[in-house]
């Protein structure tokens, strides 16, 4: 008699291998869209216009000098965090911190626990991969996509919710607004004071809720790098803000802000703060050195100086001369380091100025939706006018060679 739990492995491929294959379609497939990851080395001698590291403060000696010193009067690591945590607290003028081991984990420890079951989320469709997990493991009872950065999407969705659910209109279902304020791809800047106004026109109980990610305006945005919340002056309306470290702030890591119970019950409920292990020392001391460095106005110079790079580049890629033969625009929002170049041959541009020195990287699906195909380019303190005249003559010298190559077709 067969046992039915024993399933028949056909002789001619062994399980492992027919998983292995499955693996490789996978990639095949991802090669086959041009959309296939690696992970890469940059090159010495290279130039970074790709790196979140806006600051420079990967590079810069008053960082490394601070967080030797820091490393080498190594306290209790308990003590150090906590302490940690009330100084970040108190620079982003928010009531409590509470550090994650990623901005990842941040916004999946957010998302899944805090909104209770039955609660409604909406978010900006550009939001990152990071809260779309979140919310996959959330007891929300809805979650809901609203126009990019559309203070008229979102007063739609809402007024929707409102009208077809009478305890979001009695104020006794939760209604979470789930944005950034600089977004990763794109770079501009979120409406957060129309937003507010929505939320205060149609939610009169007072049960909206917003959370904003603030990974890619942190140090580079408002008054000290405390990030776009605080420049707009309305931290206080803001229900939780997530703060990265691994971008302008050359850590690792990221801070939840939010009210003390909030912290508690994260403490008590949120799985990826619970069950991983807690930063170890040495990112505690470099997270502890940028805010330092912050705190003393030490990188408002620096935020001074990517300004003043922002609206070099911006100047100089808006005198590219580009033929009909090749789609090229420049999307760029007035005060970010992040340029978004649109090409329909992102990868060919990204790879000629790589071969030039230059590097930058081609932003594929599914990182962004489909036909919306780019090159990042980012910018830094630390770049100069020469870097950037670099690689501005680099992509004429590509959109001249595409023009050619259509010439001769
Ligand atoms: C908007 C946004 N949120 C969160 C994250 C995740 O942060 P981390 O790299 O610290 O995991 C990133 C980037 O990776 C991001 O761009």
């Amino acid at each position: 008699m067969s046992d039915s739990r024993v399933i028949p492995v056909p002789s001619s491929s062994p399980p492992s291998q027919s998983l292995v294959n499955a693996l490789s379609r996978a990639l095949s497939r991802r090669e086959a869209k041009s959309a296939r990851r690696r992970l890469t080395v940059l090159p010495q001698e290279t130039v970074d216009f790709s790196s979140n590291d806006f600051l420079s403060l990967g590079t810069s000696p008053a960082y490394r000098g601070r967080f030797m010193t820091h490393l080498k009067n190594a306290p209790d690591s308990f003590p150090f965090a906590k302490e940690l945590e009330r100084f970040v607290a108190d620079f982003h003028q928010a009531p409590t911190a509470l550090l994650f081991n990623s901005g990842f984990d941040a916004n999946v420890g957010v998302l899944s626990s805090v909104p209770q079951p039955g609660d409604v989320i909406l978010y900006d469709e550009l939001i990152h991969a990071s809260a779309h997990e979140g919310m996959r493991l959330s007891r929300a009872g809805k979650r809901i996509m609203f126009p990019h950065s559309s203070a008229a999407g979102l007063r739609d969705a809402l007024q929707t919710q409102i009208n077809e659910d009478p305890s979001v209109r009695n104020g006794t279902k939760n209604v979470f607004i789930v944005v950034e304020s600089i977004y990763s791809m794109d770079g501009d800047v979120a409406p957060i004071r129309d937003f507010i106004q929505v939320v205060d026109d149609l939610l009169p109980h007072q049960n909206g809720y917003f959370m904003v990610d603030e990974a890619h305006s942190t140090g580079v945005f408002g008054p000290r790098g405390a990030g776009v919340v605080q420049e707009l002056g309305v931290q206080d309306r803001m229900f939780i803000r997530v703060h990265t470290f691994g971008k302008a702030l050359a850590s690792h890591g990221a801070v939840v802000l939010c009210g003390q119970e909030t912290k508690d019950y994260l403490i008590n409920y949120a799985r990826s703060l619970i069950y991983t292990t807690a930063l170890g020392f040495p990112f505690l001391a470099s997270i502890r050195t940028a805010y330092e460095l912050l705190a003393n106005g030490e990188t408002e110079s620096l935020q001074v100086r990517v300004q003043e790079l922002i609206r070099h580049l911006h100047t100089r890629l808006h005198s590219l001369r580009a033929d009909q033969s090749v789609l090229f625009e420049v999307d760029h929002f007035p005060t970010s380091p992040i340029f978004s170049l649109r090409t329909s041959k992102p990868r060919q541009l990204a790879a000629f100025c790589q071969r030039n020195g230059f590097i930058i990287r081609a932003i594929m699906p599914p990182t962004i939706p489909e036909g919306k195909e780019r090159v990042r380019v980012c910018l830094h303190s630390g770049n100069t006018e020469a870097e950037i005249e670099g690689l501005v003559q680099t992509i004429q010298s590509w959109l001249d060679q595409c023009e050619l190559r259509s010439a001769n077709l």
